[in-house]
Order: C-alpha cells, then sequence, then structure tokens
C-alpha cells in the first residue's frame, strides 16, 4: 500500500498525518481546499515531509471535481479528516455541518467505490459517546446521543459507515474516536489555527499566556471529581497522527472496526492548568465560571483494544504536549 487519499490533510490533525506517513515510506495525497487551515500550513508541511505529498486543492462536496482531480490517482486506501469542527459553531450553522460533513463523507465513500479503494479510515470522536455512564468509555460503550450538530455528524458518520457495511463487501473500515487532542509538532512548524475566540481549553490557556486573553474561565468547579473541574483525555497530536499509520496498516482484518485514540488516562482542567503553568513558566491567570452547558463531568478512554490490536499507544507525555503547545503559540505571534 502506498498511495492515500488524505481529506483535509492540511488542516490541524491531518497535517500531522500526513507528516508522519510520509516517514513512514506512504505517498499521501491530500484534498484539501484549505478552508479551515493556510499556504503557510501547506508549505510547513513540504518543508517537515521533504515535499514527498500532492496536494490538490477542490471542495469534497463538488464530487465530479474531485472525481475528475483523483482519477489519475491509483489510490489502495482512504484517511478521510474533512470536515468541520466547532461544537459551538454547529449550533449556529448546523445546515452547513450537515452538508460538509455528511456530504462529504458520502461522495468520499461513492469515490471508493467508483475507484474499487477498499481500505478507509474515518476521524471519529469521543462525542458518539455521549453523557455515558460509565467514566471510562471501551469502544462497546452504547453508543449516545450527542450534544450538538457537530456531534451528531460524526454519529451519523459511524451509522452510514455502518450501513454501507450491511451487504457483503470488499470494503474495509476503521473509525478512530479521538479523545482531547492537544499540542503541535515539536518542529512548531505545523499546529492548530484557531479562528477568534477559541472554545478549547488548551488554546485558550496559551492565548492567555500570550496576553491575548485576560484570564481562563474554568467551566465549573463543582463537578462530582476529586478538584470539582472536569476530567478529559488530553493526547498529543503527534500520537494522534501515529494511529492513523498503525490504522492503515492494521485495516483490512474485519469490516468495520472502532478504535479509541486517547492515552487511557484523565487529566482534570485544573490539573492540565497547572501542568502548563510548570512546564512553561508562566502565570496564567484563571477563574471559576458556570459549567458550560453540554459538558460531561468525566470522560477518558480505555485504549486496551489500540494497544492490542492496533499495536498503537500514545507515547507522548501531557507536560511534552503542553511545551509543543507553548512553543506553537509563540511561533504564531512571531509570525502575526
Ligand atoms: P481542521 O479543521 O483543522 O482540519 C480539517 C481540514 O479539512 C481543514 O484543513 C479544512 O480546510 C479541510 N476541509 C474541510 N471541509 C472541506 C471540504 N469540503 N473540502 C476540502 N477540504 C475541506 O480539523 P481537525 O482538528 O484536523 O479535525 C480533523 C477531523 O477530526 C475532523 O473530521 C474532526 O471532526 C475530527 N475530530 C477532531 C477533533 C479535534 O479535537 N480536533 C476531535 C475529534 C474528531
Ligand atoms: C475541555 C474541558 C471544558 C475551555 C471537544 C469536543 C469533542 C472533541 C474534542 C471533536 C471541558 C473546559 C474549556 C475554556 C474550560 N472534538 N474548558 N474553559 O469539550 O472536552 O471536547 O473537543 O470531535 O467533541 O466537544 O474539549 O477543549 O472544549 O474542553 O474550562 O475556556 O475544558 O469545560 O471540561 P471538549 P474542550
Amino acid at each position: 500500500m502506498k498511495h492515500v487519499l488524505v481529506t483535509g490533510g492540511i488542516g490541524y490533525i491531518g497535517s500531522h498525518t500526513v507528516v508522519s506517513l510520509v516517514e513512514q515510506g506512504f505517498h499521501p495525497v491530500v484534498v484539501d481546499d484549505l478552508r479551515n487551515s493556510s499556504p503557510t500550513i501547506l508549505t510547513a508541511v513540504g518543508k517537515l515531509s521533504n515535499d514527498l505529498f500532492t496536494h490538490i486543492s477542490v471542495d469534497i462536496c463538488d464530487y465530479k471535481a474531485l472525481k475528475r482531480v483523483l482519477s489519475p490517482f491509483s489510490l489502495d486506501a482512504v484517511i478521510h479528516f474533512a470536515a468541520y469542527k466547532s461544537v459551538r459553531e454547529s449550533f449556529d450553522i448546523p445546515l452547513h455541518y450537515y452538508q460538509n460533513n455528511l456530504t462529504g463523507l458520502m461522495n468520499v465513500l461513492e469515490l471508493c467505490q467508483t475507484f474499487k479503494i477498499r481500505k478507509f479510515v474515518f476521524s471519529s470522536s469521543c462525542t458518539v459517546y455521549g453523557s455515558p455512564n460509565e467514566r471510562q468509555v471501551f469502544e462497546n460503550t452504547p453508543k449516545q446521543l450527542p450534544e450538538s450538530p457537530y456531534g451528531f455528524t460524526k454519529w451519523m458518520g459511524e451509522q452510514i459507515l455502518a450501513d454501507f457495511h450491511r451487504n457483503p463487501t470488499p470494503f474495509q473500515t476503521i473509525c478512530l474516536r479521538y479523545f482531547n487532542p492537544i499540542g503541535a509538532h515539536p518542529s512548531g512548524l505545523i499546529g492548530e489555527l484557531s479562528v477568534g475566540i477559541p472554545n478549547n481549553l488548551v488554546p485558550y490557556i496559551t492565548q492567555t499566556a500570550a496576553g491575548i486573553r485576560k484570564h481562563l474561565t474554568i467551566f465549573g468547579n463543582n463537578y462530582p471529581t476529586p478538584d470539582g473541574t472536569c476530567i478529559r483525555d488530553f493526547i498529543h497530536v503527534c500520537d494522534v497522527a501515529d494511529a492513523h499509520v498503525s490504522a492503515l496498516k492494521h485495516v483490512g482484518t474485519k469490516p468495520l472496526e472502532a478504535f479509541n485514540i486517547g492515552t487511557g488516562k484523565g487529566t482534570s482542567v485544573l490539573d492540565l492548568v497547572q501542568t502548563f503553568m510548570a512546564v512553561s513558566g508562566l502565570d496564567v491567570p484563571y477563574r471559576y465560571g458556570e459549567r458550560r452547558s453540554g459538558d460531561v463531568a468525566e470522560i477518558f478512554a480505555n485504549v486496551e483494544k489500540s494497544k492490542h490490536e492496533l499495536g498503537w499507544e500514545a507515547q507522548r507525555t501531557l507536560e511534552q504536549a503542553l511545551r509543543d503547545a507553548w512553543n506553537w503559540e509563540q511561533r504564531l505571534q512571531q509570525h502575526d
């Protein structure tokens, strides 16, 4: 297997994955119209991968164009990242989310049928577990209805894939359910681009440390957790990227499978803030605020299946992830 179609491969997780794929000898064919990325990230991915990938700028919702640009390639597998991802924004523009995330997925599946591409890796999310009854979730923990339109697009994405597999097909799929990806490439050349005020915790912390935000608000300190703040499974984005390489090597043993991509360890919001201050040596002013609607108190992954069946487990520490996140924020400020 060599040529891998990577939709959304210049985005946050996609760009790190393209670098990992090239390091492992794959040739990524990246389709990304940069609507949530930038030419600077594209250039940086080129630098980190010796330009050993192909980039095509096209909207995956335009099936005709997608088919036309990809017909010269002989593709062995697909990693499908391209989607909108903001929970908050999905409440304001739900139709855009359903349109892009579901039409995009269906177009890429159609393309797989037409081009006889048999291996598929889907970017799913821990959001498919909704508000689980257990603190630690297994892949067979019953899925629950998500809290947001964005979450529904992932839930329905998995359902579309399950229906696609109802009839015997030579097609094989892995759904990777990411927990909370954070951090950036250690080079500081690629990382997450936040537009406007960040929704997610780590970019909010790094922007506060950089003086862009006055203080961090921790949403709730009266949860039933040891320090009262929520608990999440934060994982270095480079570990998430590596999981895709493992998934590509593994895909094919079963028709359709899901894997949790987390560290297996829960960290509280307060712990994370304090760890950031310790590794950066900076003060991050914070206050406690109201709970954010839709937040679950505690969720972290069980990763035994990923360890044993995918042969993958997270290698990097929380400290490393936070150091890399801060390094990335500082680079961003230098270029602004
Ligand atoms: P991202 O927005 O940084 O990357 C997505 C990329 O897809 C962007 O570069 C964007 O330009 C491209 N794209 C979007 N729609 C497109 C279209 N119609 N045509 C062509 N290109 C298009 O997001 P990310 O954080 O890298 O997330 C990647 C995937 O992982 C998404 O499917 C997301 O839902 C999923 N996911 C992300 C997280 C997270 O915390 N970042 C967690 C769980 C799941
Ligand atoms: C983490 C914790 C907040 C900001 C999201 C999506 C999920 C998946 C991963 C895509 C929570 C707290 C945050 C702030 C805070 N993405 N927080 N102050 O919500 O766990 O997961 O990303 O699929 O679907 O929902 O991540 O980073 O927003 O929040 O106190 O300013 O930090 O309340 O407890 P979340 P997050």
